[in-house]
């Protein structure tokens, strides 16, 4: 219903300004030539790239996993032994707990355990920006964890990453895998900032969740509206980046490192059955 009403008063605004057939306005700042052109860039961004980057990345690997299954089987077993009684619990165990790299690396098991759970979180926190899903209430301007998430997921980012240059993991590390981490990191930062601005500053970040719902309810029920109508000031670049980063990541996601997300599961009861 905000969002209707936000809407119509917008469009009300346009059409009643003097110059709304010359030029288009943003917060009633007339647009026009490279100003406008770079709103146009940023609503791509912001609506059409954000389906269709999903919508690659959902059938992308979706394909991938088809031809895995269809795939030559390998003439090899990848059992390993002592074999379990429970392979269906163990592999869970293997895939959750990560007990190999427990024992032989534990400060990067913690960083490891330590993004996943953030990672799961953060999913949450994003479907909880929906209106129509209410972990956190909807009158709140936080997002879920008040901004703890991001530092979850930011803080075994920068150590993935350090860990990269140091050997002898630097001598296995191909020019992607950097590639694949900075782009996260930067897209978990320009995260942060939003909810770290909305979380523990007065008045830091002048976009709350609430107004970011209204942009996530035009998402979800595909009206094309313009997200600028709802999201204002200057700070609308930094979610514009956000997304932008957010778009790659959906894009490389079902060539990267990152599928093993999908197929982690499966490999270890290969291993365990
Ligand atoms: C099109 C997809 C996405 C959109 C539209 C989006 C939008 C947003 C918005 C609006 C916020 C700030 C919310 C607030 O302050 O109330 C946020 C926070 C954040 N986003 Fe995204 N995001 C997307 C995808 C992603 C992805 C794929 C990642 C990471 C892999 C990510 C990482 C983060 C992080 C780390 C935060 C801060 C969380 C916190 O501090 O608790 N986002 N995102």
């Amino acid at each position: 219903m905000r969002l209707q009403a936000i809407l119509l008063s917008a469009a009300t605004a346009v059409a009643a300004s003097p110059d709304a057939t010359a030029a288009a306005t943003v917060n009633n700042i007339p647009r026009s030539g490279l100003a406008l052109f770079f709103d146009k860039i940023e609503y791509i961004i912001m609506v059409p790239m954000v389906y269709a980057a999903l919508l690659f990345c959902l059938v992308a690997i979706i394909l991938r996993i088809i031809s895995i299954f269809r795939s030559p089987r390998q003439p090899y077993s990848l059992r390993i032994f002592p074999s379990s009684k429970r392979p269906g619990l163990t592999a869970l165990s293997d895939t959750f707990t990560m007990p190999q790299v427990r024992k032989h690396q534990p400060l990067f098991w913690v960083f490891l355990m330590l993004f996943h759970t953030a990672f799961l979180l953060l999913v949450l926190g994003h479907l909880d920006i929906l209106p129509q899903i209410s972990i956190l209430s909807e009158t709140s301007r936080h997002m879920l964890g008040g901004g703890i998430v991001g530092v979850g997921v930011t803080l075994p980012l920068f150590y993935f990453l350090l860990r990269r240059f140091r050997s002898p993991n630097r001598e296995i590390t191909v020019p992607a895998d950097y590639l694949l981490l900075v782009l996260i990191l930067f897209l978990c930062l320009f995260g942060d900032l939003m909810s770290w601005g909305n979380s523990w500053t007065a008045n830091g970040f002048v976009m709350t969740k609430q107004d970011f719902a209204l942009y996530f309810s035009g998402l979800a029920r595909f009206t094309f509206a313009d997200p600028r109508l709802v999201l204002p000031g200057s700070h609308y670049h930094f979610a514009v980046i956000h997304v932008l980063l957010a778009n790659v990541f959906f894009l490389v996601l079902p060539f990267s490192k990152i599928v093993h997300a999908f197929l982690a599961m499966p490999i270890n009861l290969l291993r365990r059955k």
